[in-house]
């Protein structure tokens, strides 16, 4: 999206949504969620990556900031109750479309993937074509993207007829409808329903994947690293004691846990290339000039593993690193400039709470004796 009034729009309402200062009134549903995490943990381990998924998509979906979560999770029975939709627990056709334009998104979104993003011409040539692969799946993509814009919008809109809407960012723009032509207006002035659906589609899109992968390779760095493992689940207990569960209040007490959620964010930083950004007038940087409309893409894994800031070991995962002076926050893992991620401030409370309340119960482990390999999946998220 350029950086136009539609996106302004769409900024807007995510950072009032979204902001630090909105962050309080989150909280406790994070935390009803961790604790929801710990106990699918006890019964089942292994199944760790589902249980995150879940959890992670649990939490945006109750911070009221998007119902389109609804198909990728198992809250079948949430969903039952809100909408009298029939959310199958397994093999769900619309959870397989949600899952499908994620991963065509993901592949989308690497610059270069098609011969398109180079030679732009090759648009104009009918997908029947042989080589216009990028044309059926921009197709297929389209397809699903409508779909997930416009079902679970139909959904709130007839909970909300039938006066069983649970309060979310899409009821509460919708409720401040007045116009009577159909579009919505938040007292400020117009917003359509266009928006709406696809401000919540973008939180979903853009929230899910990049948090759960953060929160693998928390699980990652843990088996790797066991002491750090153990500094961390010290300092819990020393601050917690044992008749609690880790909640936000806490934080301002747990200084290790806070810098090892940043070490996370640093040691692999789940969008290592970022995204990617168009210059709107020529520059000139470091004697080279680059001209208007060339693509740009921050080197953020560089950024975070320099050595003039974080020193001659950025390979090696030690959160102690942020515990000296003037050490700098991983601020490029969320982005630069006007298109900083406006999800960050969410993403660090649920990586918080989730690292706080797994390190505080569980020990964490690799089954048998084998080590996981520093394997990272390709792609923007990685
Ligand atoms: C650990 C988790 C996350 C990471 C590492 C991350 C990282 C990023 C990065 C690198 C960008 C590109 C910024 C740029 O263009 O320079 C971005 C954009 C964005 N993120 Fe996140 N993100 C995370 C979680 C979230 C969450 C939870 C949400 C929403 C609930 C979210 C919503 C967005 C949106 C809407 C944009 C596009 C902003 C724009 O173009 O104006 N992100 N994120």
């Amino acid at each position: 999206m350029p950086p136009n009034e539609t996106w302004r729009h769409h900024r807007a309402i995510l950072q009032q949504h979204l902001g630090k200062t909105s962050m309080v009134q989150h909280q406790i549903t994070l935390e009803k969620h961790s604790r929801t995490l710990l106990s699918l943990l006890f019964r089942k381990p292994l199944g760790f990556l589902e249980h995150t998924r879940h959890a992670i998509g649990a939490m945006i979906l109750e911070v009221n900031l998007n119902y389109i979560c609804f198909y990728t999770l198992t809250l079948t029975e949430i969903h039952k109750s809100t909408y009298g939709l029939s959310i199958q627990a397994e093999n769900d056709p619309n959870v397989a479309v949600a899952e499908r334009a994620v991963e065509l998104f993901g592949e989308m979104l690497v610059p270069g993937t098609y011969l398109v993003d180079i030679l732009p011409f090759l648009k104009y040539i009918p997908s029947w074509f042989p080589g216009m692969t990028f044309k059926r799946k921009a197709n297929e993509m389209k397809t699903h993207v409508k779909a997930l814009k416009n079902e679970p919008f139909a959904a709130v809109k007839a909970a909300m007829k039938a006066g069983n809407a649970s309060p979310s960012l899409v009821s509460t723009l919708l409720e401040s409808q007045v116009s009577t032509n159909g579009s919505v207006n938040n007292g400020e002035g117009e917003i359509d329903e266009e928006l709406i659906k696809s401000i919540s589609a973008i939180i979903y899109f853009a929230g899910i994947d990049t948090t759960e992968a953060a929160v693998q390779v928390f699980f990652m760095a843990m088996i790797l690293y066991p002491n750090i493992q153990k500094a961390a689940q010290e300092e819990l207990e020393n601050v917690i004691g044992s008749n609690s569960f880790p909640t936000f209040k806490d934080q301002p007490n747990l200084p290790y846990i806070n810098v090892l959620c940043k070490e996370v964010l640093r040691w692999h930083p789940v969008a290592p290339l970022g995204l990617p950004h168009v210059l709107k007038q020529d520059d000139i940087i470091g004697g080279y000039f680059i001209p208007k409309g060339t693509l740009v893409m921050g080197n953020t894994r560089y950024l975070l593993h320099s050595e003039d800031v974080y020193g001659l070991d950025g390979d090696v995962f030690n959160p102690e690193r942020f515990l000296k002076e003037g050490v700098k926050d991983p601020d490029p893992a969320f982005g630069y400039g006007r298109r900083v991620c406006p999800g960050r401030y969410l993403a660090e409370n649920v990586l918080f709470i989730i690292v706080a309340s797994v390190l505080y119960t569980f020990d964490i482990k690799a089954e048998g004796a084998n080590l996981p390999s520093l394997d990272f999946t390709p792609g923007f998220i990685s």
